[in-house]
């Protein structure tokens, strides 16, 4: 299956997660079989002004491919000059982000607020399209509101404008994180395009994946937060659809993961940084073990790699069944 002119293997994505999946999660998502991956949203403005932190959001490494910056904004002239200005970084493709239910980026109209203007986010996509020689998608949610779901409509509008394929988080915007999913809207999406569909929510292992598909004819998944703390999830999902077998990951297994990726991130973000953010993912990591509970209070400590090292170790020894 392509995406435009990009060749993608397997099923499913990394999806982009502002603060979590950085360029070390990333690689370590794509070591373990996702398709592709998206980097954390940055804003068009802080591109077009130079600022250090949104560049140093857009690095795109060699063994994350391949992979897409993802701005956002609510000027169709400054996004398509950040899109420009992300080259530098060499994406894959461009990704606008229309689906960020944040204040601080729905309430100066970028992210899901421009599926209440489709004007805009069609005139947004039209200068991104032109102003770069790569694949632009877009990811949005089903709507802003219960009342206003435009998805499928908004979607026609972004093909038509140039977008290469549509992702589609099957949530409103004020529905947030609210359990439950719209697979209906999100199977309108897919009758409504040509271009591949990429369905997102609440995935989170084979069995998710495949109703997934099914409810929705889908092109391919994308996945957030189950690959928190497991990179894994994405070879589940690709021996689930492959009809092959899937042996879950020793513990072992899961720890050294979490330590390539911690060394990674200090390659990446520096000492200081990464033991801070490796405090997070060391507590996902230990999701679904014995005692993780008072292991996890452990994780809000770690100062190096060494206590990260010992925290592993006595889940080893709790768990020594697993
Ligand atoms: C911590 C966090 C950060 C997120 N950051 C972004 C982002 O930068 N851009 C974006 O389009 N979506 C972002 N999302 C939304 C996810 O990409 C995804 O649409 C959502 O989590 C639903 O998928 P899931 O159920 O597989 O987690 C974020 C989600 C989380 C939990």
């Amino acid at each position: 299956m392509k995406i435009k002119s990009l060749e993608i293997k397997g099923f499913a994505a990394l999806a982009p997660m502002a603060g979590v999946a950085d360029r070390a999660m990333r690689e370590i998502c794509m070591k373990h079989g996702a398709a592709f991956c998206v980097g954390e949203l940055t804003s068009s403005r802080g591109i077009t002004l130079g600022d250090k932190k949104s560049a140093s959001l857009l690095y795109c490494g060699e063994k994350e491919r391949p992979v897409a910056s993802q701005i956002f904004g609510n000027d169709p002239e400054i996004m398509a000059d950040a899109a420009k200005k992300t080259l530098e970084y060499r994406p894959d493709f461009i990704d606008i982000n229309m689906g960020c239910p944040a204040p601080k980026v729905a309430g100066n109209g970028g992210g899901s607020a421009l599926m209440k203007n489709p004007d805009l986010a069609e005139s947004i996509v039209r200068a991104v399209v032109k102003a770069v020689n790569l694949p632009v998608t877009v990811k949005m949610r089903t709507g802003w509101d219960g009342e206003h779901i435009n998805a499928p409509e908004l979607a026609e509008r972004c093909e038509a404008a140039g977008a290469a394929a549509i992702t589609v988080h099957g949530r409103t915007r004020m529905q947030m994180y609210a359990p439950g999913i719209d697979y209906e809207t999100i199977a309108r999406v897919k009758r409504a395009v040509n271009i591949p569909v990429i369905a997102n929510g609440d995935v989170k292992d084979g069995e998710s994946a495949r109703y997934m598909y099914s409810a929705t004819g889908c092109d391919f998944l994308m996945i957030g937060r189950a690959a928190q703390g497991n990179p894994f999830v994405f070879e589940e999902i690709n021996a689930a659809l492959s009809g092959r077998e899937y042996r879950r990951p020793t513990l072992e297994q899961r720890f050294e993961a979490l330590f390539e990726q911690v060394s990674l991130m200090q390659k990446y973000k520096g000492e200081h940084i990464a033991m801070l953010e490796s405090r997070k993912h060391t507590a996902w990591y230990l999701g679904g073990i014995c005692g993780a509970a008072k292991l996890r209070r452990e994780c809000g400590e770690i100062t190096c790699f060494s206590d990260i090292r010992r925290i592993c170790q006595k889940a080893l020894e709790q768990n020594a069944d697993m």
